[in-house]
Order: C-alpha cells, then sequence, then structure tokens
C-alpha cells in the first residue's frame, strides 16, 4: 500500500509537535551545564530576564515543583550537581523562540567544577556488573566449560572490536507544546514513539495523575529510539508553561539533541571462538564493556544475540558498565543487537579465514536447532535459508576465496557476508473499532514514527473486517485513545495489529463496535524463542591511494514471519541496511575527554549516508508461516535491518585489503594507516 499520510507529508500540511497553532504562545530555550561534573554555585538570571520579551528564568534558584520520585534525567532543575557536560541546568522563556535563545547566552551560572572522567576502557576501576541487562535479560550466561572447548579447538580467535558513541538523529528535532487548561490538565504536544507511555511518565514526573495529562503525536519524523522514552523537551515545556501561565513551545537545536537526548553507548567487546577439525564451534565467550552515566543505570543487552546465534557445546557471555561523568545513553535502533552482531559475525568471519572455510557454510554448518541459551525450541528460524537464497542472488560462489586479490588500478576489491538477528516480541495493547457513516474507525493510541504504522494497521483491519482498506480510518497519536506500547523493539505492529485484530473480530461479532485488551492472550502465548533472522551481503571497493571505501551492493535476506505489506516492509529494511552502512563507515561522535561533553555536534561532522553513498541495495525475505506469534504472523521489521550490516562491510573491506579494522567506523584514515602501495 502507498502511505496513508505521504499526501500530507510531501506538502507540508502534517503537523509536527513544534507545528500546532496555539494563541498566545511563548518560547523556551534550554541553558546547558558547561561543566561535565560539579555544582552549580549560583545562577544569575538578572541580565536575561531584563532582555526584550522575557517573561522567566527557570533555575535551581527556585526550583520548579515536580514529583519527588522523578526520574533524575526529567527532574529538571532540582539538584545543583551536575553530571555531564551539556545537562539542562536553566532555562529562558520569552514571547519569541529569538528572545529566548539570545537571553539564554546571558544567563550567567557560576559552577564549583570537579574532576570528570567520561573515558570508556576495558581495565577501567569502576566496572561493574550490573543487576541485569535491558530490557530484563541476565547479565551473565554460562553453559558447559568455555575454557575446556576453546583449549580443545583446532581453530580459535580471540578478538577485541570497539564501537563508538553514536547519535540517533532522527530528521525532526525533539520538540514539544506544553498547554494547561483551567482545570489544571496538561496537554503536550511532543515528538514521542508512544503516548501512552509519555504520558504516564510526564504526569509521574509532575506528579499528576494520568487522567490529567495528555500526550499528542499525530506525525513523528523519526526516532530511531531517541523518541521511545519522555526526553527533557517535553517536561521543560510543562515546567516553563505553568511557570508563565501561557503555552510554550520548545525544539531542540541539533547540537542540543547530541546532548540530551540519548544515543548508542560506546562497546569493547571481547570474543574468544573455538572450532573442530570440521569447523563446529566448541566454544563462544563475548564480553561487553559498556558505560552509563551517574544519573541512571543504563546496561544495554550487547552480547545478548550470542545467546541465539549459533549452536555450540560452551557459551559464556557477558556485560560489565562503568558509570561516568556523560550523558545517559538510550536506545538506537536495535540497542545491543546492532553492536553485539557486529563484533560476533566480524569475529565469525576471521574464524572461518582461519579455518579455511567459506564464511556462508560456517553459519550453515553451526546454525542451531534450538535456542543455544536456553534449550527452547525457536517458533521459526529460517537463517540458512537467507544464507542461501542471499548468497545465491548475490553470486556468492564465483567469489574469489582470497583475500586482497582482487585489484583494478588503486581500487582493490571485497566481498563479505553476516548474518543478522532480531527478537519478534509483543505486548499488551488495547484497541477499539466501531462503524462511522458506513465505514469503520479504529482506535489505538499506536506511533507512526515514520514506518507507516497507520498504514498497515489499516491493511490489518481492512483483511479482518473483509473490506476494502478505504473504507478503514485509524486515529493513531494520541493519549486520549486506546492504551498501546510504544514505537520501540520491533513490536510496535505485533502489538498494535494483534489488538486491531481482535478489536475487528469483536466488531463482526457485534456490528457496531468491538473492544479489545491483549493482556489476558499475550499471557498465553507458549514458552518459545521467537527472533527474526536474516543474512547481509556487502561489495566494497577501496582505494589504496585515497583511503576511499565505496560500498558498491548490498543485499539484505529477511525471515521476518509473513511481511505484511511489501512496500512498508522494503522502506524498512532499505532505511535499516543504510544506517547500518553509516555505522559501518562513518558514524561516530567523539567524547571531548577534555571538557567531557561530545564534539561533532552537528550533521556537518556527524555523518549520515546520502543517496550517492547508497548506489546498490537490494532487499528480499523469505516468507515465513509462523502461527506461534500473534493474529498476523508477523515478525517486527524495524531494527533487524541495521544488524548485520556493518559486519558484512567490515567484513567486505578484509576481503579487498586482507587486513582487519576492528573499530569502528572504517574511515579513509583507518585505511591509510594500512599503507598500501599504490595501483597494486
Ligand atoms: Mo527502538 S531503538 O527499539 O525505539
Amino acid at each position: 500500500m502507498n502511505r496513508i499520510e505521504g499526501r500530507v507529508k510531501v506538502t507540508g500540511l502534517a503537523t509536527y509537535a513544534a507545528e500546532f497553532p496555539v494563541k498566545g504562545v511563548t518560547y523556551a530555550y534550554a541553558v546547558q551545564s558547561r561543566i561535565a561534573k560539579g555544582r552549580i554555585a549560583r545562577v544569575d538570571g538578572g541580565a536575561a530576564l531584563a532582555m526584550p520579551g522575557v517573561l522567566a528564568v527557570l533555575s535551581c534558584e527556585e526550583p520548579p515543583e515536580v514529583a519527588e520520585d522523578a526520574g533524575p534525567e526529567l527532574a529538571l532543575f532540582q539538584s545543583r550537581e551536575v553530571a555531564y557536560r551539556g545537562q539542562i541546568v536553566a532555562a529562558v522563556v520569552a514571547d519569541t523562540y529569538e528572545d529566548a535563545r539570545a537571553a539564554a547566552a546571558v544567563v550567567r551560572v557560576e559552577y564549583e567544577p570537579g574532576d570528570h572522567d567520561v573515558t570508556l576502557r576495558a581495565d577501567h576501576p569502576g566496572l561493574y556488573k550490573p543487576e541485569v541487562v535491558n530490557p530484563n535479560y541476565p547479565t551473565d550466561t554460562e553453559k558447559g566449560d568455555v575454557e575446556a572447548g576453546l583449549a580443545e579447538a583446532v581453530t580459535s580467535v580471540d578478538v577485541t572490536y570497539t564501537t563508538p558513541v553514536e547519535h540517533n538523529n532522527p530528521m525532526e528535532p525533539h520538540a514539544a507544546l506544553a498547554l494547561w487548561d483551567e482545570e489544571g490538565r496538561l496537554l503536550v504536544y511532543d515528538t514521542a514513539q508512544g503516548t501512552s507511555g509519555s504520558r504516564d511518565t510526564i504526569a509521574k514526573t509532575l506528579g499528576l495523575p494520568s487522567e490529567r495529562v495528555r500526550v499528542v503525536s499525530r506525525h513523528v519524523g523519526g526516532g530511531f529510539g531517541a523518541k521511545g522514552s519522555t526526553r527533557p523537551q517535553a517536561v521543560l515545556a510543562a515546567l516553563a508553561a505553568r511557570a508563565v501561565g501561557r503555552p510554550v513551545k520548545i525544539a531542540l537545536t541539533r547540537q542540543q539533541m547530541f546532548d540530551v537526548t540519548g544515543y548508542r553507548t560506546p562497546t569493547i567487546q571481547r570474543l574468544r571462538l573455538g572450532a573442530d577439525e570440521r569447523g563446529r564451534l566448541t566454544a563462544v565467550d563475548h564480553v561487553a564493556y559498556e558505560q552509563s552515566s551517574t544519573l541512571v543505570e543504563f546496561a544495554e543487552q550487547t552480547t545478548t544475540p550470542t545467546r541465539v546465534m549459533y549452536a555450540t557445546p560452551a557459551l559464556r557471555t557477558a556485560h560489565r558498565l562503568v558509570r561516568l561523568d556523560v550523558a545517559t545513553p538510550s536506545w538506537m535502533r536495535a540497542p545491543g543487537e546492532c553492536p553485539g552482531m557486529y563484533a560476533l559475525e566480524s569475529a565469525m568471519d576471521e574464524l572461518a579465514y582461519a579455518a579455511g572455510i567459506d564464511p556462508v557454510e560456517l553459519r550453515v554448518l553451526n546454525d542451531a536447532d534450538t535456542e543455544p541459551e536456553t534449550g527452547l525450541p525457536f517458533s521459526s528460524r529460517n537463517l540458512v535459508a537467507c544464507l542461501r537464497e542471499g548468497a545465491r542472488r548475490f553470486g556468492w560462489e564465483h567469489r574469489e576465496s582470497a583475500p586482497g586479490r582482487i585489484r583494478e588500478g588503486d581500487w582493490m576489491g571485497g566481498t563479505g557476508v553476516a548474518a543478522s538477528t532480531y527478537p519478534a516480541r509483543r505486548s499488551p495493547c488495547q484497541a477499539v473499532a466501531t462503524v462511522r457513516d458506513g465505514d469503520f474507525l479504529i482506535r489505538v493510541a499506536a506511533a507512526d514514527i515514520g514506518t507507516g504504522a497507520r498504514t498497515v494497521l489499516t491493511r490489518i483491519a481492512a483483511g479482518t473486517l473483509g473490506v476494502a482498506p478505504e473504507r478503514v480510518h485509524v486515529e493513531l497519536g494520541d493519549s486520549d485513545l486506546p492504551y498501546a506500547p510504544v514505537a520501540g523493539g520491533s513490536m510496535g505492529t505485533a502489538s498494535w495489529g494483534s489488538a486491531v485484530v481482535r478489536a475487528c473480530e469483536e466488531l463482526r461479532k457485534d456490528g457496531k463496535e468491538g473492544r479489545a485488551d491483549t493482556t489476558e492472550e499475550i499471557k498465553g502465548d507458549a514458552r518459545l524463542a521467537r527472533h527474526a533472522f536474516g543474512a547481509q551481503f556487502a561489495e566494497v571497493r577501496v582505494n589504496s591511494v585515497t583511503g576511499e571505501i565505496r560500498v558498491t551492493r548490498l543485499l539484505g535476506v529477511f525471515a521476518a514471519g509473513h511481511i505484511m505489506d511489501a512496500k512498508l516492509a522494503r522502506s524498512q529494511f532499505i532505511g535499516g541496511m543504510t544506517m547500518g552502512l553509516g555505522m559501518a563507515l562513518m558514524e561516530e561522535t567523539f567524547t571531548d575527554e577534555e571538557f567531557g561533553g561530545f564534539l561533532r555536534r552537528d550533521l556537518a561532522q556527524y555523518h549520515i549516508p546520502a543517496c550517492a553513498d547508497v548506489p546498490d541495495i537490494e532487499v528480499a525475505w523469505v516468507d515465513e508461516q509462523d502461527d506461534d506469534l500473534n493474529p498476523m504472523g508477523s515478525k517486527g521489521i524495524g531494527e533487524i535491518g541495521i544488524v548485520g550490516t556493518a559486519a558484512a562491510i567490515g567484513n567486505a573491506v578484509h576481503h579487498a585489503t586482507g587486513h582487519r579494522i576492528r573499530d569502528l567506523p572504517i574511515t579513509p584514515g583507518k585505511i591509510l594507516a594500512l599503507r598500501f602501495a599504490p595501483g597494486g
């Protein structure tokens, strides 16, 4: 299907959070900490208050009231302690955005700075083992005897990979518009991946009952996880609006987004793999080191995909975390699976070369019949089919097996493969289906963050009702609608779609209205391992003189249940793979070790792939019949596209150059450091 909101988006009529027209609106602009650690001695807003149009200066000098149990990231202006450089320490509210921004520049904040530590190291003395990793997985797992498995291995690798801080960078900046009505009810137009959850978080932060808060996000210009939890702009707009007694709008600048909307934790990952004489794994050991802030423990689940990928008698996974004077990391497309699979799939490639086995065959050989960590049966697993179909489409059989052999003048050529995986979950959701003017109205607080959620839910409802999609109208993006979980964890369609199917089934019985709540249904789901799988193939050209790396072909083949809509799915996979290409070659935010905070806080310096970087992406899928997922038989597709892409490209760079670059991104500088002779 074409996107239902496509026309309003391309004609500029779609209304994003900062664009709702409101009378008497004022503007807030945040003042950010210039130190990475320490105490705020004094905030002097006098000069700012004297500037034209300025209505208020908010800071810890007169902290606005929030709930006692508000989370430390959203409890704005409550503490004098500074946890990271860039933290919001004050804000100016004024009649215009320009006035607010100009006045914010003259707010004087005096600090008592402390000594900061912003550097992740695998030998950091502050490393510890968190209780669980996100969202609720065991931190460490161990099955069999890993050391014995490694000792008996005929071939083994012991390699360490690093991945940098990366930022989500959705096109629409984080923005919010807050209005209080006379009864003290709060309305926030926000950029949120879920309005039900955002409403609850804002209410909890402000100490209000949930019924007194409404969050509306009709259109969201991307999130990739950065809008998956409530960010400070929503709370700041609400506090500022209460302070000045008028509506307040705030839109973060791109630079501010780098500071306060989350990022992907950097990782250091050590992989030890052992294999017998035939290439069967004898042991897998995967340890990840990552960071969080001093405010909140955000423990990313980096090694969890290793628990589901390959059959092995001995498997150990572990996570260690250190709390630094940095902003709290947050969700970024396939958090955990993405960096974890980069390391595992790169190490598998190293093992393939060490053992003299084709990288596709090594993966096929070690495919798992049951989930390696738990022994649970898979609801469906078609990794081998993806590898085989990908190899066929890519022309893998004609591949030169030895690395560093393909040369054309200054250009070296290579190809690589990597596997993908992502969990297939769903969570409880409500929906209501009614008849309206002879058509059908579906109401659910789902979020369309650019994925096509409106469109796919329309299709799902139409299919269940047995009517044309034109007769179905889906209303979403409003917390006053029936409760829905976040557009995250690749479970939006599975969760919302389940409720929509059930509501439509009820409507068919009743004729007037169908209501659904899938809480009980989901509790009854059988205990099975549910995951999507995929295989990605990359072809690169690497210039020995300039260090330039060009991805000339990318192919992804995915097994993600029943694909609900070919057009939407293809876009999702391409989007994920493009983001994976960025991870492989470009994306990196530097930490400023001297002053704290981040360097490269804009799109001029933080590079993401543009059209010219993405010449040829092919997407295909193996349609699965899996009745153990949800009424649609679908697995999530929002995140698996980014999983494995960076490894496939890195493996292709190795195949082209004969060298392993084990820290992302693989930039021209790192190629030049290999010192190739020009021309061959
Ligand atoms: Mo996505 S990172 O699960 O919002």
